[in-house]
Order: structure tokens, then sequence, then C-alpha cells
């Protein structure tokens, strides 16, 4: 009998894009599929985790056993994420979450004119960063995907917001398709995962988060 790998654990990811509003029908957004975070957080029911899966707008079904609360700005997806928090022992930022938002959301559609119009833009919160830096917080897994540079990027990001585990991808390998290529980074280095179906890769991931969880001591 092999005990499942994240038994007894509470998970809480995001995924997918997020989408600010300038008007109410126009928006900035990403071309996220929220096929890696939604794989991931299949895997993470199948090694037996209670999972919550904060999602921005995808065309995807929920994953089967997983808690899904749909999001649409990156303040709906802090909120849902806070809101989930409670009991978990990890959180995974896989949401490709837009770094701005209109500063202003139009309440009425913006009319057209043969003026310039300026968009004011202003900084979201960091989702990932304010759950790493919680006093009793859950083990956080980040994401980085960089079009160069990945090693660099990808390190920083994990020492920045002080995580002991990132997963980089490229830009071209990981966004939209259904394959995906990652690195792995943690305090020990970094291990290359080979090009392969984002399930298979999620998998992976589930392994490696499984054997850092419990090196560290979180049972
Ligand atoms: O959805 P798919 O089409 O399958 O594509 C998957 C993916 C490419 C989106 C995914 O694998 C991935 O790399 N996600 C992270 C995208 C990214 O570049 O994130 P970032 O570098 O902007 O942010 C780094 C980390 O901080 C991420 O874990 C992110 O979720 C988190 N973050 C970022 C900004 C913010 N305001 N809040 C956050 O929580």
């Amino acid at each position: 009998f092999q005990p499942k790998l994240l038994a007894g654990r509470k998970v809480v990811l995001t995924a997918g894009p997020t989408f600010e509003a300038i008007d109410p029908v126009r928006g900035i957004t990403n071309t996220s599929s929220g096929k890696m975070g939604y794989a991931l957080a299949q895997a993470c029911v199948r090694a037996g985790a209670e999972v919550v899966l904060v999602s921005g707008p995808t065309g995807l079904p929920a994953p089967l056993g997983a808690d899904r609360v749909d999001v649409r700005s990156a303040l709906q997806m802090r909120n849902a994420v806070m809101a989930a928090l409670s009991g978990a022992d990890v959180f995974i930022g896989v949401a490709a979450v837009a770094d701005y938002r209109p500063l202003e959301a139009a309440e009425h559609k913006v009319k057209k004119s043969s003026a310039e119009l300026t968009l004011t833009l202003t900084p979201n919160p960091d989702i990932l960063a304010e759950v790493a830096a919680r006093p009793a917080a859950p083990f956080c897994v980040g994401f980085a995907a960089e079009s160069r540079d990945l090693d660099a990027y990808a390190e920083g990001k994990r020492r920045a917001k002080r995580l002991p585990m990132l997963v980089g991808n490229l830009v071209q390998d990981g966004l939209g398709g259904d394959d995906n290529q990652v690195i792995l980074y943690d305090d020990a280095g970094r291990h290359p995962i080979e090009r392969a179906p984002k399930t298979e890769v999620a998998q992976k991931i589930v392994e490696h988060l499984a054997k850092l969880l419990t090196m560290s001591g979180n049972r």
C-alpha cells in the first residue's frame, strides 16, 4: 500500500489569466489558457489533496474533485485566495496575473473619437508575495514565464519572494499549448523536466513538491 503523496494536505492554487476592465466591454488580459494550473490542480487531487482552484477566465471544465472559485480581476483573485487560505499547507501561483490594471474602469462604454486616449494603469497587488510574507505562510510555489534568460530571472523571482520552490518555463514553451518544458528551482539548485504534456509535467511537479514538503518537516 502506497500512501498518496499529498494525502491530508490542503492546496490552494491560482490559474489562468486575469481580466482588468477598461469599461463594461473592454479590458486588459493575456493569453494564459489555464491548462497548466488546471493540470496541476488535477494532479494535486489525484495525489490526495483537498484542492481549491482560484481561476481567472478560462474555457476549461473544473478539475474533478477540486473546489473551483471563479474570478475575473487580480483584486478578485487576491481576495478569493486570502479567503481560501485558512488551513492551507501549500499555495501554488500558476496564474498569469496582470501586473497593472486601469486606475479607473469607465462606468459606460468609452466612445470613439479622433482624439488620442491615455489609459492610466496602477500596479496590482502581488498575490504570491503577499501569501509568502504571511507569518504562518503555507509552503509557497511560484511560477515564472520568461521569454529569455530563464535561469537568472526565475531564480531571481524565487529569491525575491523567498520561495522554497519555483517552476520556470519559457513563454514560447508554456503559454497556451498542451505541452510544456519546465525547470524546477529550489535551494538545492535547478531540476529540468523534459518536455511533456502539461498533465505529465504536473505530476512531476507534485512529486517534487511532496518531497520538499516532507524534507521541510511540514509532516
Ligand atoms: O495557462 P497556460 O496557457 O497553461 O500557461 C501557463 C503559464 C505559462 C501561464 C504558467 O506556466 C506560468 O508560467 N505562470 C506564471 C506566469 C508569470 O510570468 O508570472 P509572473 O512572472 O508575472 O509572476 C511570478 C509569480 O508571481 C507567479 O507565480 C504568479 O502567479 C505570481 N503573481 C504575479 C503577479 C501578481 N500580481 N500576483 C501573483 O501572485
